[in-house]
């Protein structure tokens, strides 16, 4: 494949944008967009040893740590409560213990659907951090007070049937669930809170004081272990014997984080002792391992 393709590839694939590429290869935004489109006027081999290396480290990490993206439950349930609150402009709720795949799958719903705006929350947001972040993505400045910043989103957002997704909502504080809110209620655009179960408490608040919000959720889905046939889908993928699905459930508590370093692995200790392939008594060894 081109490397210009392929580099498109990769940047989609990952959600990278030019600017995460420009920092990972040292060269400018300018120089790599025009190097894509087949019109830079320079050094165009400096430019694409630079991206070949790139691309190669990212095969690197690609096949040391990654999965390939299989739709697994809770890549299914995400996907289907996103869908109803776009397309009806609702609120809805995902939550579920770390490592589920919640990340994975917010990210994979908005490739497919690119109307929608993904926030990642930390810690650190306040309210007007928030505001900013969305002021942002709506390729506004980010700067400006909470009333003005507001009233653009608006106004950028009103009636524009998008999504809003925020990820790890259960880092916010609740003044900035309020802010989600209140751009929900004025431009009529779907909210898909997710996050770990906590924030279904902090969306009710003490004794539902925060009724305000949280009676306006419509959908909401607790997300569970995930399932023996999700587990043979991602053996398959990976190449691996689906019939092995029941061991790594059990080792892997059906958690998706926790079975991806199991099946990572497992493969890597069963190469280690020139095994042909991996099997339940180097699954059990590997659980040992990681548990320690
Ligand atoms: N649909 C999927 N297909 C393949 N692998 C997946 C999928 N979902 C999750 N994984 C694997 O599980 C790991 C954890 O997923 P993810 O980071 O999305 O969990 P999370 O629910 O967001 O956890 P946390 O609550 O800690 O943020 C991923 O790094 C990936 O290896
Ligand atoms: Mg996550």
């Amino acid at each position: 494949m081109d490397i210009r393709a392929e580099l498109k590839e990769l940047m989609e694939s990952k959600n990278y944008s030019i600017a995460f590429v420009a920092t990972a290869t040292g060269l400018a935004k300018s120089t790599i967009s025009m190097w894509i489109n087949d019109n830079y006027n320079g050094k165009n081999d400096k430019i694409t040893d630079a991206i070949n290396n790139f691309i190669n480290r990212e095969r690197e990490r690609i096949s040391n740590n990654d999965l390939p993206f299989v739709d697994i439950s809770t890549s299914r349930y995400i996907n289907e409560i996103g869908r109803l609150c776009h397309t009806q402009g609702k609120i809805g709720v995902c939550v579920g213990c770390a490592g589920l795949g919640k990340t994975v799958a917010v990210k994979r719903y908005t490739k497919m659907f690119m109307d929608s705006i993904l926030i990642e929350s930390d810690s650190g947001y306040t309210a007007k951090s928030l505001l900013k972040e969305v002021h942002r993505r709506l390729g506004l400045a980010g700067k400006g007070s909470v009333y003005d910043l507001m009233d653009e989103v608006v106004r950028k957002l009103n009636q524009s049937g998008r999504l809003l997704i925020i990820d790890e909502a259960e880092n916010l504080p609740y003044r900035a669930l309020e802010i989600a809110r209140r751009i929900h209620d004025k431009t009529g655009v779907g909210v898909l809170l997710v996050g770990r179960s906590i924030l279904l408490e902090n969306l009710k608040g003490y004794n539902n004081q925060y009724d305000q919000l949280y009676s306006r959720v419509k959908y909401t889905k607790i997300l569970n272990r995930i399932q023996l046939v999700d587990i043979q889908d991602i053996l398959r993928a990976v190449g691996q014997n689906p019939d092995l699905a029941d061991v790594y459930l059990q080792y892997s508590d059906g958690n998706t984080r926790r079975l991806e370093h199991l099946i990572t692995h497992s493969i890597s200790i069963a190469r280690f002792n020139d095994k042909a392939e991996v099997d339940s008594a180097v699954i059990q060894e590997t659980s040992k391992l990681l548990m320690a």
